[in-house]
């Protein structure tokens, strides 16, 4: 295999469903979780001179895999490796494997405010950035100052406050890895920090189907709309595809019951698109990757 050398931490053939947040789709060609950046750069080189593609599995909150897998090298930066968080006076320094959940809830203890309104959001930092997760209370690109990179070619590059661009679920941040970041936050009673965010998570549970297989909203808001209220306008709440079903709590999510396949996922998702630009004349566009 062409991977021998990296034996131990890369597998061939692993069932991605179980790293993802959906819970299905098939295998990658090979599932590799590197001890660290150096590790990490010798097997991006590696694949490279094999011409192997590769992806970066954040958390899997936001992906949904093809029922027939995915080909070249998907890798998943473990937290032991890659997940250290450091509180510096007003900034919070976290690697990109790190849980976004962890990096809110150490701000939140240390007395800082800004990233508790992400509270909920699943995932982690590395993949928060990359697609600038928020709420609408904010997103995570408001905060950032600093990243440090992994290029396609193997090098760690820094990027400053000056070359991040974030906008609606957007970041100038494409480069294959994102191994940290550095947020500046602000000062704040822990105590009032603590209820803020307790009463931002009692609201969003209400409103979104969060105990079940998914993976969070499925599309974009377009400008000003929800994408939830158009979909639930239409008259789709509940309308099936197999096992994949629109939620009947929130109309942007798809949830998967026992024995869905990605196939009926993404049926749904064609037929939910259709219907909303019959019904309401909407072009809706897709949040979650589909590898
Ligand atoms: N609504 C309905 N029916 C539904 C869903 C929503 O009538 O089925 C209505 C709500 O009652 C409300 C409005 O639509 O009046 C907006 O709904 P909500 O507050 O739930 O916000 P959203 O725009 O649907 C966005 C983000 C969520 C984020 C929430 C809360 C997007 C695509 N969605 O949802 O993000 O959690 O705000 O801040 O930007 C995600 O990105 O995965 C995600 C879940």
């Amino acid at each position: 295999m062409p991977l021998d050398e990296f034996e131990p931490i890369v597998r061939p053939a692993e069932p991605l469903a179980p790293h993802t947040w959906f819970q299905l789709g098939g295998p990658a060609e090979y599932y590799a979780e590197p001890r660290d950046v150096a590790q990490l750069a010798r097997l991006v080189e590696r694949c490279q001179q094999e011409d192997l593609p590769v992806r970066i599995l954040g958390g899997g909150s936001n992906v949904l895999v093809r029922d027939e897998g995915v080909p070249g090298v998907v890798v998943r930066l473990p937290e032991s490796g890659f997940g250290q968080i450091e509180v510096r006076g007003r900034r919070v320094v976290a690697g990109g494997g790190a849980k976004l959940g962890h990096v809110i809830s150490t701000a939140v203890r240390e007395g800082l405010a800004g990233l508790e309104t992400l509270v909920g959001i699943p995932g982690t930092i590395g993949g928060a950035l990359h697609g600038n997760a928020g709420s609408r209370g904010g997103d995570i690109g408001q905060w950032a100052e600093r990243a440090t990179v992994l290029t396609r070619t193997g090098e760690v590059a820094e990027r400053g406050r000056d070359e991040l661009v974030f906008a609606y679920r957007q970041s100038s941040l494409d480069e294959l890895v994102i191994l940290a970041a550095e947020f500046e936050l602000e000062h704040d009673d822990p105590e009032q920090l603590t209820k803020r965010m307790q009463q931002q998570w009692i609201v969003k549970k209400s409103a979104q189907p969060l105990a079940h297989q998914s993976a969070g909203c499925i599309f974009k808001n377009p400008r000003g709309m929800s994408a939830g209220l158009l979909i639930d306008q239409a008259g789709l709440k509940g309308t099936r595809v197999g096992g994949a079903e629109v939620s009947d709590r929130h109309a942007n999510f798809i949830v998967a019951e026992p024995g869905a396949t990605t196939n009926d996922v993404l049926r749904l998702i064609e037929l939910v698109r259709s219907r909303v630009a019959d019904r309401l004349g909407m072009e809706l566009e897709l949040e979650i990757e589909i590898w």
